[in-house]
């Protein structure tokens, strides 16, 4: 079927919704804006992804450890990390429609309009300048950029604009119960802090030698004031990142080493090179003196995904300045004690969910022997994070093939994760199942009982082999 790429998004959205893999957030409220739930499916799915990070990261690397830090951490830990003062949007309101948007995006709209008219010199420009003005923090200007364009409010369509001001993203609350004695805290709005804070912890503990990284997987939050593209930006997501400890002038070849490593793991989760750019930042966060964002070919335009940042030695020393406590390392090798450089690799957990949906999803149409249409769609999600690995399908609920199927079920249940299922016609069961992303489902039918073997069918090429019970473990899980 030929889509358009904002169609074939929608497909996507409503797909995850209607086959239980993310629902809004309090939908019977009316929803959270930018908050949302994962279903059955989407949970598992999420899970393998996680895993499938955790275990690339810390198992595969014999000098990287993981950590669970707690998402409350002390209030000086933001001002130390920069937060709490430069952690901010430039934003600006429409006065007529009372709209608040995101510079960068209401520029970036006008751009992209200017693309599809053929004006893409007049585009390029535009987010040249755009840019430019974004890394001198020159709020002026961005206003006289909007005004010289005549950008309109897309809501009442005037160009009467309030000046840029600076929004910072960080949700707050009270920690403590008497109201007097309560301190303000935030919920963190990066996993990475909880790594710097606790890095002579875990060196020490785990007797690490530089260099050496420590991994954490966890929720963040941000007041993201324009929140867009179903889980793409969300208030509440979580996060997988490494920050990786090195002598201070190695940083550039890290930087790289890194650069293609991060890359070797997203073509690793089935995903081909030609799908990913690199983007170099223009615009440098205040900790970071290179940055590269992974960014993925979504179906509404390229968007970054992962984040690999050389920090210096800014976190940990500033955590020193702050706490009044040392963060260095003595080098045996070179005989000396430093505060170590960090490069750091960063990922949305929930953003590479939406990517691999984004891969996955196909919706297929072909001309049947007989000469009629048939279509399905299918989510060809990589065998090993699918969240459901085998559908065990007995043809009818009688004749004993439903005791032969559970019996299959509680072999291989505790080996990856099945799904039994014995309502509707056969071919019913597999587009279910192709809708799910599963990549194998047995049938088991009466000649089950005559040679003990079933049917395997496979989602992406829908063509079916008999193959023995006696191995089928086996051969599923060489196929992980
Ligand atoms: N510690 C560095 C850091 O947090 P970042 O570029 O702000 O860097 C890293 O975020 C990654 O976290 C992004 O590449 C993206 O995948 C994910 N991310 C950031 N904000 C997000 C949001 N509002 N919703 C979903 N994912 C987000």
């Amino acid at each position: 079927m030929v889509v358009n790429d904002q169609n074939k998004f929608q497909a996507i959205i409503s797909h995850a919704k209607e086959y239980g893999f993310v629902f809004q957030s309090s939908e019977i409220y009316d929803g959270l804006s930018a908050v949302y739930d994962y279903g059955p499916w989407g949970s598992e799915l999420k899970k393998n992804i996680r895993e499938a990070w955790w275990n690339a990261m810390t198992r595969m690397h014999d000098n990287i450890v993981g950590i669970d830090a707690a998402i409350f951490m002390h209030p000086t830990t933001w001002k130390a990390s920069g937060h709490v003062d430069n952690f901010s949007d430039p934003m600006i309101d429409n006065k007529d429609s009372k709209k608040r948007y995101r510079v960068d995006h209401l520029i970036e709209g006008v751009a992209d309009a200017l693309s599809k008219e053929g004006k893409t010199t007049e585009a390029e420009k535009l987010i040249a300048d755009m840019e430019a003005l974004l890394a001198a923090n020159d709020y002026a200007g961005l206003k006289q950029l909007i005004d010289d364009n005549k950008m309109k409010c897309s809501v009442s369509g005037t160009c009467n604009w309030t000046d840029v001001r600076q929004f910072n993203l960080m949700f707050s609350t009270q920690l403590g119960s008497v109201a007097e004695d309560a301190s303000e805290i935030y919920l963190r709005p990066e996993t990475a802090q909880g790594i710097f804070v606790n890095f002579l912890n875990v060196q020490k503990t785990a007797r690490m030698k530089i260099p050496f990284g420590i991994a954490q997987v966890g929720k963040a939050f941000r007041n993201e004031i324009v929140a867009r593209q179903f889980i793409f930006r969300m208030r509440e997501f979580e996060q997988m990142e490494m920050q990786f400890f090195i002598r201070p002038g190695t940083q550039q070849e890290w930087y790289a080493y890194w650069k293609a490593e991060r890359m070797k793991w997203h073509e690793s989760m089935g995903i081909p090179a030609t799908s990913y750019r690199f983007h170099d930042h223009v615009k440098l966060a205040h900790y970071a003196d290179a940055a590269v964002d992974i960014e993925f070919a979504f179906p509404f335009g390229w968007k970054e995904v992962e984040g690999i940042h050389s920090r210096t030695d800014f976190d940990l020393k500033s955590h020193q300045q702050y706490s009044g406590k040392k963060l260095q390392y003595f080098d045996t090798e070179i005989n000396q004690n430093y505060v170590p450089y960090v490069i750091e690799t960063s990922i949305g957990l929930d953003r590479m969910f939406l990517l691999t949906m984004c891969h996955a999803y196909q919706e297929e149409k072909w001309t049947k022997e007989d000469g009629s249409e048939d279509s399905r769609v299918v989510l060809k999600i990589p065998a090993k994070i699918a969240p459901i690995k085998l559908a065990v399908l007995p043809l009818l609920k009688k004749e004993g093939l439903p005791d032969i199927a559970k019996e299959i079920m509680a072999t291989c249940r505790t080996e990856f994760y099945c799904f039994y299922e014995e309502k509707d016609t056969i071919g019913k069961r597999y587009r279910r199942m192709d809708a799910l992303g599963t990549p194998f489902c047995i049938t088991i039918d009466h000649q089950t009982k005559e040679d003990q073997t079933v049917t395997i069918r496979y989602r992406d090429t829908m063509t079916q082999e008999r193959i023995p019970i006696q191995g089928l473990v086996a051969f599923i899980k060489s196929k992980l």
